[in-house]
């Protein structure tokens, strides 16, 4: 494509750091549509004649057919998808062929693809977090009222419903997929005219090539729109966010199903075995999904760094943003499917999640709670006096609701028998109904909100 300058072909080695084409053909599609979109811009413009812009539009659908049938020619010697479309092109149409790349240079060329692919990716992850969050939602609704100890610091805290543990996951997949909407928003322009940095002299019309690719505009700035790859950067972040919270949760799934906690059962369609313990089922994609987060995370970094001492504008690091790219969305997908997944089978343990509920003495702000409310104590006093009354269960190895009246009393004189009414488990739930809060009710409250929300 550019031989012109050059008197010998290109080492075998510089093929090899240069060739992008096992890599970029994923962006055929997107290459094709945007130079469809070109070539009837220019025929419009009366850059190129009708007839050789109808030769343009046949040959490219033709290629099309080709790339959607796998039989088009692919060759390796040509470097990248750009050129491979455009010399089988002249190999269909002949020297007309040449003309499609009038007013145009790889740069806004691939650029404009990527934006594409991109907007397609992004749409792609939030159709599978909408099916997750459903998920989480359906489960979340049949686990309003079934007790779990809560954790802070992943020790036992407070008890809390299991739906309202899920509900926390429900709130933060919603600003994720706010995430991908505002990315998607903010990469909609087209890069496509910018040419190779500093615009062209043809009298092109960029609001039409724009238009039709469906891009809200024109980039208004020709070697930012070749540059840019902050589009790339809010791609990536908004997937390793989401799949930092998916990782937190595939976390739980392996804390849950161990035996340790038996919270809940993976179904056997999502549990592996040991080929040495036949008693093991592992829970190896939440596992792979934790592993995958890392990557992903470590993608963006990578892509941060090549691009932060960059100068303008166009520069061959950028052609390897694509790989990362390709391989944040191939890992965020799956991940999200694999969660959707293993939620919608799993079993839930409801009497192992209550038996925890007897250990570590949840109820034990319950109790600090009451003295302020009943005897009218500072909280701080209540707490002093909770404290002792937990030493005292534990050095007699029981519950805190266990714990006879006498003995309580002779930590606070005012402590009457009333105070059982909120040592068990459920009126502890029940108790904590404050927005937001764990009570069955209120879980069941932000559950029909949601479902409105979001249209189920
Ligand atoms: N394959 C290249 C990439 O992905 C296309 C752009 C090439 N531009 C250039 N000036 N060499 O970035």
């Amino acid at each position: 494509m550019w031989g012109g300058r050059f008197a010998t072909g290109s080492d075998a080695l510089m093929q090899a750091i240069n060739l992008s084409l096992p890599v970029d053909k994923r962006l055929a599609r997107h290459d094709l549509a945007a130079s469809q979109a070109h070539a009837a811009m220019l025929t419009a413009c009366g850059i190129i004649s009708p007839a050789d812009g109808a030769a343009i539009a046949q040959g490219l659908e033709k290629i099309a057919q080709e790339i959607e049938s796998g039989t088009f020619p692919y060759d390796e010697g040509l470097e990248d998808i750009h050129m491979n479309v455009e010399a089988r092109l002249k190999t269909l149409i002949g020297a007309a062929a040449g003309r499609l790349h009038t007013a145009r240079s790889r740069n806004d060329q691939v650029a404009t693809d990527f934006r594409l692919w991109t907007r397609d990716a992004l749409d792609a992850l939030d159709e599978a977090s909408a099916a997750l969050l459903a998920t989480l939602l359906r489960r979340a609704e049949a686990e309003a009222a079934t007790p779990m100890p809560g954790f802070t610091h992943l020790q036992p805290a407070q008890p809390v419903t299991l739906g309202h543990h899920l509900l926390a996951y429900v709130e933060m997949l919603h600003r994720d997929r706010g995430r991908l909407h505002d990315a998607r928003q903010r990469l909609n322009e087209s890069p496509l005219g910018a040419a190779a940095l500093a615009g062209t002299g043809f009298a092109i019309d960029r609001e039409m090539s724009a238009q039709a690719l469906g891009f809200a505009r024109p980039m208004g700035n020709a070697m930012d729109a070749v540059s840019a790859r902050d589009f790339l950067l809010e791609f990536m972040s908004a997937s390793a966010i989401m799949m930092t919270h998916l990782s937190r949760l595939a976390e739980e799934l392996v804390l849950w199903s161990s035996p340790a906690f038996g919270f809940i059962q993976l179904a056997d369609a999502w549990s592996t075995g040991s080929s040495i313990m036949p008693q093991k089922r592992n829970p190896d994609a939440a596992e792979l999904v934790r592993a995958k987060a890392s990557q992903v995370a470590a993608a963006l970094t990578a892509l941060l760094s090549i691009l932060k001492a960059l100068p303008l504008s166009y520069a061959k690091d950028l052609q390897d943003d694509k790989p990362l790219t390709f391989d944040v969305f191939d890992k965020t997908l799956l991940s999200i499917r694999v969660m959707d997944g293993m939620l919608g089978s799993l079993q839930v343990q409801r009497d192992a999640m209550r038996d925890a509920c007897q250990l570590g003495y949840l109820t034990a702000t319950d109790l600090a709670d009451w003295l302020v409310r009943e005897l009218q104590l500072p909280f701080r006093e209540a707490h002093e006096i909770t404290g002792k009354a937990v030493a005292l269960a534990e050095a007699k190895g029981l519950e805190l609701a266990a714990v006879p009246l006498q003995d309580l009393q002779a930590l606070h004189a005012g402590i009457h028998s009333g105070v059982y009414e909120v040592l068990s488990l459920e009126a502890s739930l029940n108790s904590r109904r404050s927005y937001g809060g764990t009570a069955p009710a209120e879980v069941k409250n932000r559950i029909a909100q949601w479902k409105t929300e979001l249209g189920i």
